[in-house]
This record gives structure tokens, C-alpha cells and sequence, in this order.
């Protein structure tokens, strides 16, 4: 039988929670489908620094490369929010990403039409929808750059080369194609000469693919362009910090950004698929998490990583019917309604597939 390995990194708070949430969809699919899923668990974030002081253990990462796909719940809390840099469990994300060359980060910002009343824009701004997809370089640029500081200074470096710029705007225009065909690259080439390069390269990789509408955007405008009228946006390309950014804004306007999944890419097929949301220390242990975000990272892991592609369109429908039947987890729930417990809000998604 078929049998995929599948590197878990539960990781803090709710992330082992709604990671289970995850693997329980996994193995019903399998079941379903005559394959077999084989999970060995991890340490990342927090949890690896009480243990090994470390926040990404190298066995962790040499079990991910050993992988065919690695799935991360959340890592950090404020437990270790004043540990210096090299013991943070951030600093254990920027390294896996580095280590496993996870360069093109997708966050798509989706809005599920019954949570409409969650999004904090008028509905008028929303009538016809949101989607959009958040295409985020994310081991270069200004995260990874020199960088060092003294008693009373700092410095950061941001620096684009040809190489990572092309490869990851090739991943937009990819994407791009199998969406509506509209690319907005997001820089500051009005004062960064990084952004210059950015977008003289964005541009190049624009010519292999006609079909697809190019344009460019600065990244203050596209700030405020995506609450004025985010209709107008289909793929979103753009550098590490821009991206961290925008993608931030973009799951707010959706109004769940609790449902959001996200796929962290390498060259080929290999990923690591995670939650946009974070640990959510506050609510940890008590098993109402919502595990949505997570199944839907399942879903991209198995469209982008795996090549299941039924069943990937499985799980997203199967979410979309819960939802569609009014199932909510609290974070999602409005007064009156009945709030589902994280297994619970599994157990109604497995019962959709
Ligand atoms: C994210 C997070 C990380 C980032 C932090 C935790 C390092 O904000 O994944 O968006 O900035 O990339
Ligand atoms: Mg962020």
C-alpha cells in the first residue's frame, strides 16, 4: 500500500490540538482512499527549548528533509518571549525554513460567504467574494540579510538577487494561471534599490506568461488598496517583510483568520504546511481550538506535495459543507450558536467527506 511519511511539529499551545484534528482527516482519507499515512512526531518552538534547548533540534529538521511533507501545528508563547534570540522558537521557524529551502510562502485570504459578518470591511467591499493569494518569499531579503548592532545602533540588510527573484515570482505566475490570471508584485521601487531588482526580474519571468496580467504596485498603496477595494486583487507577489505583512492584513479582512491554511514551498514538490494563526497560549489545553486552518493546510499539502488532488477538493468541500451547516468552533461562533468542541468540529468535517 501507497504510504506517505508525513514529519508532525505539533509545537506549543493549541498546535498539538488542532494537529490532531488534522491527522484524524488524514487517516479517515486514507482509510477511504486505499493509501496510508505514517506520522512520527517532532520537537519544534517552545517545547524543543524546555526540552533540548533548542528550538528546532537538528534531528527535527534531518526527520523533515526524510519526510515527504512535514506538518506544523504553532510555535511559541510568552514563556520564551524574553529568551534571547537564538533560544526563541522564532528563531527555530527562520531556521527550518532556511534549512529545508522552503523559499515561496502561500497564504491564501478566503472568505467563507456564512462568516461574512466577521469581516471587518463594509459588505459592499465584499459582495462578490475574497480571494486572494498571498505569494510571500521567505528565505531571503531583509530577514536573512547582514545584520548586527552595537550599544546604540542597529542594522538589517535587505538584498534580492536574480535568482531568488525569478524563482519565486515563477511560483506566482504558476498559481497565477490556475486562478484568474492576475499577478500584483508589491515593492518600494520608489526608494529601494532592491525593489528596482525586484521588479526588473518579476518583470522578465512576466514575458513567459502572456495569458497572465501583470502589474506592479508599491507596498504602502497595496496596504491600503487591499481594504479599499481587495476585489481588485487575485495573486499578491512580493519579498519577505512586505509579505509578512500584507498577509497579515490580508487574513484580517477575510474576518477568520483562525481558518486560514498556508504552504511553505521548496524547489519541487517538497513543503511544509501550517496554520497562518499562531499558538493562542490563552486557550491551550482546553480542546476548543479551531482545527479548520490546519485541515485546510492538509488539503494544500496534498494539492501542492502529494498530488492528490480529489482528495484535496474532498476536504475542502468537506469543510465548506460543515461550515455551510452551521458548525462553529468558538472562535467563529456568533451568539446563540452552538459552539463545537475541536473534536467535534473534526468529527463533523470527517462526517462531510
Ligand atoms: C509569520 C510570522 C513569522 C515571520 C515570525 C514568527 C518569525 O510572523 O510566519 O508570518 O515573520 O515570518
Ligand atoms: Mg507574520
Amino acid at each position: 500500500m501507497k504510504t506517505y511519511n508525513i514529519a508532525v511539529l505539533g509545537g506549543d499551545g493549541i498546535g498539538p490540538e488542532v494537529v490532531a484534528g488534522a491527522i484524524a482527516v488524514m487517516n479517515h482519507i486514507a482509510q477511504k482512499r486505499g493509501f496510508a499515512f505514517e506520522f512520527k512526531n517532532y520537537l519544534a518552538g517552545g517545547c524543543a527549548i524546555d526540552a533540548v534547548n533548542d528550538p528546532m533540534p537538528q534531528e527535527t529538521i534531518d526527520g523533515c528533509k526524510a519526510s515527504d511533507s512535514v506538518l506544523l501545528g504553532a510555535v511559541g508563547g510568552e514563556k520564551w518571549d524574553t529568551f534571547p534570540s537564538h533560544l526563541r522558537p522564532e528563531t527555530g521557524l527562520l531556521r527550518i525554513r532556511a534549512e529545508l529551502g522552503l523559499f515561496a510562502n502561500l497564504r491564501p485570504a478566503q472568505l467563507f460567504k456564512e462568516l461574512a459578518d466577521a469581516c471587518p470591511l463594509k459588505p459592499r467591499l465584499i459582495e462578490n467574494g475574497l480571494d486572494v493569494l498571498v505569494v510571500r518569499e521567505l528565505t531571503g531579503g531583509i530577514y536573512f540579510g547582514d545584520k548586527g548592532r552595537d550599544e546604540t545602533s542597529g542594522y538589517d540588510t535587505l538584498k534580492y538577487s536574480d535568482y531568488e527573484i525569478k524563482r519565486i515570482a515563477k511560483v506566482a505566475f504558476e498559481v497565477a494561471m490556475k486562478r484568474n490570471k492576475n499577478v500584483v508584485s508589491v515593492d518600494k521601487a520608489n526608494v529601494l534599490e532592491s525593489s528596482r531588482v525586484w521588479r526588473k526580474f518579476v518583470e522578465e519571468v512576466a514575458k513567459d506568461y502572456p495569458e497572465v496580467k501583470q502589474s506592479n504596485m508599491y507596498v504602502d498603496n497595496a496596504a491600503m488598496q487591499l481594504v479599499r477595494n481587495p476585489g481588485q486583487f487575485d495573486v499578491i507577489v512580493t519579498g519577505n517583510m512586505f509579505g509578512d505583512i500584507l498577509s497579515d492584513e490580508a487574513a484580517m479582512i477575510t474576518g477568520s483568520i483562525g481558518m486560514l491554511p498556508s504552504a511553505s514551498l521548496a524547489e519541487g514538490s517538497f513543503g511544509l504546511y501550517e496554520p497562518v494563526h499562531g499558538s493562542a497560549p490563552d486557550i491551550a489545553g482546553k480542546g476548543i481550538a479551531n482545527p479548520i486552518a490546519t485541515i485546510m493546510s492538509v488539503a494544500m499539502m496534498f494539492r501542492y506535495s502529494l498530488d492528490l488532488m480529489e482528495e484535496a477538493d474532498m476536504i475542502e468541500n468537506a469543510v465548506a459543507k460543515a461550515i455551510a451547516q452551521g458548525a462553529r468552533t468558538a472562535d467563529i461562533a456568533v451568539e446563540g450558536e452552538k459552539v463545537l468542541s475541536t473534536d467535534e468540529m473534526t468529527q463533523r468535517i470527517i462526517e462531510n467527506l
